[in-house]
């Protein structure tokens, strides 16, 4: 294949070389003169392990050229890779000046020959909305219908690290294909078919997306592991031994767990533990700011599945909970995020009936009464039975655990929201 990668610095430099290496023909291109003209007498312009050797190997069999402008560049490529740069704005937006720049170049660069096939690959840390709202606004305003029809637009982020960066690339994490339909890029994964690796298919927002949540996430497990570490060294733990024993749990720490969109968290030991923690950090003058967010936001996204659940409930509607404990099978309310749900909707005059087949009002003791009943008096009117909650007549049904399962809903189906799952 022919590929053209515009901007040729650390992303696009090493995935022009890796490109190259496996027998494609490629043409760099980069607004920076002095860089294009250090390429074009064989020098690397980043320093990167590989990289170097698989330039040389690349020039010397002329699978790699250095353009002059867009159109050159352009010439007879069935890819071209946007690589250049999305630095922060003064305001911490992405500064989309290069990626506007680039676009508004290639679009000029295609007005000059007839309509022909083309993906434009996006590989730079795009905003969501950006194909749709700058990168394909611009080639609009340049190409004619016939031009735009044949362009395929796709956002592929790009997953490689710095110093690790060839290897990264032969052996990415996922690809990921953003495109108009969200059903790949027969192109572009043609171009990727020597590399193993999942693909998703999706559209080109949920693409555009993926590489801010995956940095941010990194952040987040290096501030909170750093704010562990700095918490260890105060009360004199060896940080490292914390360290190796957390991660070594790679069923419930380090793993797909706990990390879904869905519910809040709540129970008798998250909340309480997560108090403790600070309690403990405060005591021995530790900052843990990363730690402090987390009872907020779980208190700000309970609010936020009540508001979800009564947007467009009329005043006074009838709604069914089922599950009232942060899980099924137990009758342990302490803290269950489902507990607030239901003090919500009544506090808000809604007509509140509640299923969870695990609870006996009768028969909570202790701290589990104390909890139900200053949040909810009159628990024991609130709960129905199973067929009473199967009967329907509800405005609304909303699914807070795994109990919903149990249930079979008379004709005509309820409207069920469940808040275990953010869609
Ligand atoms: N560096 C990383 O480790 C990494 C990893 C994954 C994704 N990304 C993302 O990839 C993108 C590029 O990052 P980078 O670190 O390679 O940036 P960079 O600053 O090293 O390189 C960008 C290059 O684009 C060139 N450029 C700017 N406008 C141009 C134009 N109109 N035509 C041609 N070239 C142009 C610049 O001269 C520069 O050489 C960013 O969106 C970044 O967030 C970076």
């Amino acid at each position: 294949m022919r590929v053209a990668v515009f901007g040729l610095g650390y992303v696009g430099f090493t995935t022009a070389c890796c490109i190259a290496s496996q027998g494609h023909h490629v043409a760099g291109m980069d607004a920076n003169a002095a860089k294009r003209a250090a390429i074009a007498a064989g020098q690397a312009p980043i320093s990167e392990p590989g990289v170097q050797a698989l330039f040389d190997t690349a020039r010397a069999e002329g699978r790699f050229t250095v353009a002059g402008s867009a159109a050159e560049a352009l010439e007879g490529a069935d890819i071209a890779m946007i690589c250049v740069g999305t630095p922060s704005g003064p305001d911490g937006a992405q500064d989309m000046r290069f990626i506007a720049e680039v676009t508004r170049q290639i679009g000029e660069a295609l007005s000059l020959a007839p309509p022909r096939a083309l993906t434009l690959a996006y590989r730079s840390t795009l905003r969501p909305g950006s194909i749709e709202e700058l990168v394909r606004p611009v080639l609009a305003s340049r190409l004619p219908p016939a031009h735009m029809a044949a362009l395929e637009l796709v956002s592929n982020p790009e997953f490689l690290r710095e110093a690790t960066a060839v290897a990264d690339y032969f052996a990415p994490p996922r690809i990921v294909i953003g495109t108009e339909a969200g059903h790949g890029s027969v192109a572009l994964e043609a171009l990727y078919a020597g590399i193993e690796a999942p693909v998703f298919r999706c559209r080109f927002r949920e693409a555009e997306f993926t590489k801010f949540v995956d940095n941010t996430w990194h952040a987040a497990k290096v501030a909170f592991a750093n704010e562990i570490g700095r918490l260890c060294l105060r009360l004199g733990l060896d940080a490292k031994q914390v360290h190796e024993i957390f991660v070594s749990d790679t069923r419930l720490n380090i793993s797909p767990a706990y990390l879904r969109p869905g519910g809040a968290f709540g129970g008798s030991c998250l909340p309480k533990d997560v108090r403790a923690l600070q309690h403990i950090a405060a005591d021995c003058g530790a900052n843990t700011h990363v730690v402090d967010a987390l009872l907020r936001s779980n208190e700000v996204h309970k609010h936020e599945l009540y508001e979800r659940a009564v947007r467009t409930l009329p005043a006074g509607a009838s709604v069914l909970l089922v599950g009232l404990a942060f899980k099924p099978g137990t009758d342990d309310l302490r803290e269950s995020p489902n507990v607030d749900m239901a003090r919500k909707l009544l506090a808000a005059g809604f007509r509140l009936a509640v299923y969870d087949p695990a609870l006996d009002a009768g028969k909570l003791v202790g701290a589990n009464l104390g909890h139900a009943f200053a949040s909810l008096p009159r628990l024991s009117d609130l709960l129905v039975s199973r067929q009473v909650a199967e009967a329907g007549g509800f405005d609304l049904v909303i699914a807070a655990n795994a109990t919903i399962e149990e249930l079979s809903f008379l004709a005509p189906p309820p409207r069920i929201l469940d808040i275990g799952v953010l869609a």
